[in-house]
Parts: C-alpha cells; structure tokens; sequence
C-alpha cells in the first residue's frame, strides 16, 4: 500500500531589510511587519492633528496610507504644538541614473513636511553605500550621487533650508566623530542580528551602519545646528531603512543624544502587483521619471496587473476587484482629487467603468507627474547643485 503524503503548502516568508524586499504570495503583509519591527501605526487623529498643527490639509500619501507607520511622530508633534521646532533628515542611495516614481515618493513627502512646518533638512546620499554594495567606482558612484541630487532638488526643496551631502564629500570632523561613538555601542553580533550580515561579508558592509545613522543627530552638522545639539530630527523613509533606526535609537541615548522619530511608508508596488516593488533594475516592473508619454501609456495598459474582468461583459456584469488591481492602486497614491478618485472607485467596482478607462485616466495622472519633473529637472543647473550642496549656515532655516 502507497502512502501519499499530504502536500504542505511552503509558507514562502517575507523577507524585508534595506537591501532586499521580497514577499510572499499575496504581497507584503505590513501589519506583521509593523508588529515584527515594533514600530507604531499612524492613525487617523495623528493625521488630523498634523492638519490642525500645519493649517494645511494633510498630504495624500498619509491621507491614502502610503506613509502608514511611524516611531515617535506624535513626540514631534507634542514639542512643535508648544511652538519648538525640529529638523528632518532622509536620504538616497545613488545606485541608478534613472529614478522611478518610487523613488520620488519619500523625497515629495519630505517637501511637504518642510513647506507645512517650515523646518531645515539634511539629505545624504550614499555614494559610499552603494560603491560597498553595488559593483560601482568610486567615481561612478560620486557621478550618480551627483545626477541624482538634480532630480531630488526638482521636487522643490528650499535651498535657504536645505543641505544636501555627499558622504564621500562630507564625512569627517564632527559627522566622524559621531560615527565612532556609534560604532563603540554596536556589537558584531547587534548588527548581525539587525541586518542580517553573514561571515561572507566584506567589512566594508558591516561598518556601514553608522554612517547612515548620525545625520540623525544634530551635533553631526556643526556649520547648521551648533549650540542646537539636542535639536530633534523626524526622518520620513521607506519602512526598509527602518533597521538602521532601529539602531540609531537603541545607541542614541547611550551617547547623549536624542532619538530621531521616523514616518515610514510602504513600497510601491510594481506594475505586475503587490509582490514585488518597483525596480530600477526591471524597465518593465517601473514608470521612469525618463519615459516618454508614449511609454508611460504602454506600460500602463500592457503591464498593469488588472483586477478587471477578462470581458467587457463580464466586467459590467461583476465589476472588478479593486483589492488587487495596481492602476487603482496607483491612483490612490497620485490623482489628487479624493472626490474624482471615490467616483472611479465606484464605477470601476461595479461594473460601469471598463478597465481600459481606468487605465487610460491612469496613464493621463502619471504622464503629468513625470512631465513636471521633467519641466523642473531641465531647471537645475551645476550652479543650483553646489549651492544645495555647500557646507554652509542656513540662517533662514526655522523661517
Ligand atoms: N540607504 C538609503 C538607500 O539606499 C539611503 C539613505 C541614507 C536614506 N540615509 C537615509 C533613506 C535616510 C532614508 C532616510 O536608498
């Protein structure tokens, strides 16, 4: 007699660090990962708290739940209520000349966090990072930190407010000084633990992690914040980089500094769906802040992973599932209008909108936020770069 074993379903385990992101089968579960992390929720009285503190609605990445956690926030809150301020900090790897829409999201947020509560940033690019992880140069890696400083500063930053570095260009004095208290508090077996270093890896990899956490503390910038050491520092990121903060807040207090508070958002999906993230590497799996109107639309209507029906019929008849559908998904991260976008919603759910509309309104949405960055990025000149990116004072910085 034949035994037949039943079959075990593998439960394929998520797996999310800075440098890799993968899911299971029905795309990252953000709960678990909100748990796993231990960082908090950002609920719907935070959201309308900051609208009350700022005056302005709040924007539609914490309306729609793109920024959707958080560590401390409500500590950043709680002081700016009382009329103190706080600076923000977020930064880039600069592994790629040609940045997708995903990579916009955490810089677009970061200038509404500094136009709303009128605060100075500092933004790092990694040229080290990526020349440790990536097979780059050192030159190449400068060149990309250099093009994509341009994009960055095409979303609008205030350059009376804003310092943007590199690290190959800025690390040393004050900022190293840091690096090393942060080091002394981490054991080989902490940044094990934390990110997930094997024997293999290079040491290059596993000292790495203070450089990315120190611009979290004030005193790393003497030119901007001296006298200000226990300024506090709210970082907006992707959740991914939240290992490092992870850290940075562990070691902070144990060298006399504050805890820097974060706002993290989710990824944004590839076209294919929620499985996996947009990728620079996938031309595919991306809309580039490079491609033409005509690419954009192909790409929408051939790639988008539909959760229409397979027939007109049957769509008008069923509907389609707005769960999995990425253009939705993508229009409730970029049609402004919250009424135009319920409406799509609704008709799309029950069966009155076709799919290839919603695509085409999609495509109309994305086209437009790929053009004014085109439009501003053909603005910023050499000189606009190293004016953003000069160790200077900021005397307009709180302004
Ligand atoms: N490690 C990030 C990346 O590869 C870059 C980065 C540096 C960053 N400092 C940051 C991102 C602070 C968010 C916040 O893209």
């Amino acid at each position: 007699m034949t035994v037949v074993a039943p079959k075990v379903e593998k439960e394929e385990e998520q797996v999310v660090n800075p440098w890799e992101v993968s899911a299971g089968k029905g795309g990252i579960d953000y709960d678990k990962l909100v748990d796993q992390f231990g960082c908090q929720r950002l609920d719907a009285a935070t959201i309308d708290r900051v609208a009350r503190l700022t005056g302005r609605p709040p924007h539609r990445f914490l309306r729609r739940g793109l920024f959707f956690a958080h560590r401390d926030f409500n500590e950043i809150l709680d002081l700016y209520e009382k009329g103190e301020k706080f600076y923000l900090y977020t930064g880039r790897g600069p592994s790629s000349e040609a940045l997708h829409l995903g990579h916009l999201v955490p810089f677009m947020f970061t200038k509404y966090l500094q136009d709303a509560f009128k605060v100075p940033l500092v933004i790092q690019l990694t040229d080290d990072e990526k020349f440790l992880w990536k097979n780059l140069t050192v030159n190449e890696s400068k060149r990309l930190a250099r093009e994509n400083a341009k994009d960055i500063i095409a979303c609008g930053f205030d350059v009376e407010k804003t310092f943007i570095f590199s690290d190959f260009n800025f690390v040393g004095g004050a900022f190293y000084e840091n690096m090393v208290k942060v080091a002394r508090c981490v054991t080989y077996n902490k940044v094990v633990g934390i990110f997930g270093f094997s024997q293999e890896d290079h040491i290059g990899k596993i000292s790495f992690p203070p450089v990315q956490a120190v611009p979290s503390f004030p005193s790393s910038f003497p030119h901007l914040f001296s006298g200000m050491e226990q300024l506090r520092c709210l970082i907006p990121c992707a959740i991914d980089q939240d290992p490092y903060f992870r850290m940075t807040r562990d070691v902070a207090p144990r060298i006399g500094c504050q805890k820097p508070s974060l706002t993290e958002s989710r990824f944004s999906p590839a076209l294919q769906g929620e499985s996996t993230k947009m990728s620079a590497s996938d031309p595919n799996s991306a809309i580039y802040v490079t491609d033409s109107e005509e690419k954009i639309k192909m790409k929408v209507n051939k790639y988008a992973f539909s959760g229409g029906q397979d027939s007109a019929e049957l769509q008008r008849e069923l509907g389609a599932n707005l769960e999995v559908d990425v253009p939705i998904k993508y229009l409730n991260f970029f049609l402004e209008d919250d009424h135009d976008l319920e409406q799509i919603k609704k008709g799309y759910g029950d069966g009155s909108l076709l799919t290839g509309k919603v695509k085409n309104l999609l495509g109309d949405v994305l086209y437009e936020v790929v053009k004014r960055h085109t439009r501003a990025r053909a603005q910023v000149t050499e000189e606009m770069v190293d004016a953003f990116m000069a160790a200077r004072p900021l005397p307009n910085m709180f302004g």
